[in-house]
């Protein structure tokens, strides 16, 4: 990856849409997905293969498999919290997963019913099976700048568990804080840890946005080398097991600050704002900032 280049790797569908109380049809799901490939955005994260009575809002991931038309050069990971949920996912098509974990043992009970070891042998065995068949994984530690359940979470901790997801396999990882109470200082400690033992071409950061400060989080990680941001379009989103917890950054917030940077992310901007104004009416939401001020700025009197 170049120094200028910035991969965004779009967790709406997914992220944005699992926290929704109100199911959302599949198609429009669907249309959501197309829509982001349509504007450039190169990783969309279609859906999550984990057990529907605890996430109902993404039971419906075999038919999002299903309708899917991949567009060449996209990728569309998905989640797998276990064997089972790669099972699932791979008999749907998949050929990229995402397996998660936390830094945090208070809210890995609260989000995968089980401890931050017992969740290695959860997803060693994934990791096992991808390697075998050629499948991509990714590794989430949510909780990295701070806990709901606990508060702090030790970076020692962090970098426990992000060398445990690298020796299991893992392609890239991702920082997750998963309640966005972090902040710049923090995230150059833990970045710069993580980054002596994980290569910035393999480091994304995945912030939500509740104290808004998402945008100098993810500046301060470019800063430090990181190239790979996450993000969802109109900041849809939030955690079902992180009570308070907003979306993610918007992503069309992200590609207008790594424009203005003047990186590359091959993302059609005006056609992202108009995208993340469907689906946050669609939604009832509100949208993001830049999307917003795009938008009044090509289409309104
Ligand atoms: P459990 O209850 O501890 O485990 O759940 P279990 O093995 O006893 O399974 C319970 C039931 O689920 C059984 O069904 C299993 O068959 C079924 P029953 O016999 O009771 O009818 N089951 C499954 N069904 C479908 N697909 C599967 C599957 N696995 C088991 N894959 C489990 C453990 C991990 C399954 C559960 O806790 C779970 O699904 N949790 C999901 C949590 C989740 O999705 N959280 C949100 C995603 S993480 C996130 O958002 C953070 C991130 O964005 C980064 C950040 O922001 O920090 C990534
Ligand atoms: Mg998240």
């Amino acid at each position: 990856m170049s120094d200028n280049r910035v991969k965004v790797v779009e967790v709406g569908p997914r992220d944005g849409l699992q926290d929704e109380s109100r199911y959302v049809p599949a198609e429009t799901k669907l249309k959501l997905i197309h829509k982001l490939a349509d504007c450039g955005i190169p990783v969309i994260e279609v859906t999550s293969f984990v057990s529907p009575r605890w996430v109902p809002q993404l039971a419906d991931a075999e038919e999002i498999m299903a309708g899917l038309n991949r567009m060449p050069g996209v990728h569309y990971p998905v989640l797998v919290p276990n064997e089972r949920g790669y099972q699932r996912a791979r008999a749907a098509g998949a050929n990229e997963v995402a397996v998660f974990t936390a830094a945090s043992e208070a809210f890995n009970q609260k989000n995968i019913n089980c401890s931050i070891d017992e969740s290695f042998d959860r997803f060693r065995p994934v990791l096992e099976r991808a390697a075998e068949d050629g499948v991509r994984v990714r590794g989430y530690i949510s909780c990295v700048l701070g806990c709901p359940y606990q508060g702090e979470v030790r970076i020692s901790d962090i970098v426990r568990v992000a060398g445990a997801l690298k020796d299991a396999g893992c392609a890239e990882i991702s920082l997750g804080d998963t309640i966005g109470v972090g902040t710049a200082r923090k995230v150059r400690e833990v970045v710069s840890a993580i980054l002596e033992l994980v290569p910035d071409n393999q480091l994304a950061v995945h912030f939500h946005d509740t104290y808004g400060q998402a945008l100098a989080n993810i500046l301060t990680s470019l800063e430090l080398g990181v190239r790979i941001v996450d993000s969802s379009v109109a900041g849809i989103g939030g955690c079902p097991y992180a009570r308070g917890a907003t979306g993610n950054v918007a992503t069309e917030d992200v590609i207008y600050q790594l424009h203005g940077l003047g990186m590359e992310t091959g993302v059609d901007l005006d056609a992202l704002a108009s995208t993340g104004r469907w689906i946050a009416g669609t939604l009832g939401r509100q949208g993001s900032r830049a999307g917003t001020a795009i938008y009044n700025k090509n289409f309104a009197d």
